[in-house]
């Protein structure tokens, strides 16, 4: 059996694994991560942020289906929030909105919540990059006013 024979997979889930949602790379984004799991297959998240909501977030990965299926969950869950709601997006959430993988396959849902947590993170470390280079110009200013 393989991971994309659709033996223990919900409806939901052989949906997203057959028609991943937001799969993709941007062309713009505040967050950009790619990890490799222990399984060897890697993840890549892409994430915008409008004020302190994900404004986009899609994703693509080198796994099987079951990897598709977690992370189009993912980006469907984490869509819209607030960047610190979508930074508790854990692996069950994605595995319980899936409502079924094949149990060997929940690693995946795993290296999905990582893979988006860690896009969110950097997402944060270059705001504040920004924020701190934006005060450095401003005291420039300041000094030279
Ligand atoms: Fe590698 Fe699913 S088997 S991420």
């Amino acid at each position: 059996m393989t991971c994309d024979d659709g033996d223990g997979f919900s409806a939901v889930a052989l949906d997203h694994a057959l028609h991943p949602r937001h799969y993709g790379p941007a062309q713009e984004y505040d967050g950009h991560v790619r990890i490799t799991g222990p399984c060897g297959d890697t993840m890549e998240f892409w994430v915008s942020l409008r004020e302190d909501s994900l404004e986009r977030v899609s994703f693509v990965t080198d796994g099987c289906g079951a990897s598709r299926a977690c992370g189009s969950m993912a980006v469907t869950l984490a869509g819209g929030r607030r960047l610190e709601e979508a930074l508790k997006l854990e692996q069950a959430d994605i595995l319980e909105a899936l409502g079924g993988v094949p149990a060997e396959s929940e690693h995946c849902a795993l290296l999905a919540a990582t893979t988006l947590r860690t896009a969110c993170r950097e997402c944060l470390s270059r705001e504040a990059a920004r924020g701190k280079q934006a005060s450095a110009t401003d005291k420039l200013q300041e000094e030279g006013s």
